[in-house]
């Protein structure tokens, strides 16, 4: 049986992200479980649904990309409280038309860190609620981390009791995309 397919957004437009920084890090916990790929979303125009009769390419290549995909992880910044304008478009473009909704039955997981005490976690919580009513099936728990200069280096993430909290929530991710992607294969 072929490998699962997780498809990686980070909520991020920022080109130094630490999310991007988190998010590489977080493949490598992955390892072999799985083939992961970054899915852009900061070359999405603004949803207006004047653009619908001919959709963006950049649109039809995020809609593809995320419908190809088992699972998607997601891992994002904090903005206001809430999750950043530019993934919470992306969102919007992958919810419409509403009888092509590629969040519809997607296994999700959402992740996410910033310098702030509660490194993401009512942005993350806006992100689950609007996921839930978009049908995807979001994993439980929470994974939100306070970012500091030294969390990750060479790509890995320094501190190992960190590690170790990331690696069993990617495990149970990695654990769930191998059930659902396995029963969709039968
Ligand atoms: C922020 N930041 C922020 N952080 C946080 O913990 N809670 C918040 O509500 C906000 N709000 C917020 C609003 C706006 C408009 C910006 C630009 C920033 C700080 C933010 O988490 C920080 O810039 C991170 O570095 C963003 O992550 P990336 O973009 O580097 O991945």
């Amino acid at each position: 049986m072929n490998k699962p397919h997780v498809a990686v957004i980070v909520g991020s437009n920022r080109r130094e992200s630490i999310n991007r920084q988190l998010a590489e890090a977080l493949v490598g916990l992955i390892g072999d479980r799985a083939e992961t790929s970054f899915v852009r979303i900061d070359d999405l125009p603004m949803y207006n649904p004047d653009l619908e009769p001919e959709r963006p390419e950049a649109v039809t290549r995020f809609t593809r990309e995320v419908k190809a995909a088992d699972a998607v992880l997601i891992v994002m910044p904090e903005h206001n409280r809430s999750l950043p304008a530019v993934l919470k478009n992306a969102i919007d473009w992958g919810s419409k038309p509403a009888n092509d909704n590629v969040w519809s039955g997607k296994l999700a997981a959402i992740t996410g860190t910033s310098p702030g005490a509660i490194g993401t976690a009512v942005g993350q919580q806006h992100l689950r609620q609007i996921l839930g009513i978009l049908g995807a099936l979001v994993m439980g728990g929470e994974a939100y981390l306070t970012y500091k200069p030294d969390l990750i280096e060479d790509g890995r993430i320094t501190n190992e009791g960190t590690r170790m909290f990331l690696q069993a929530y990617i495990d149970k991710f990695m654990g769930l995309v191998a059930k659902l992607s396995g029963a969709t294969q039968t």
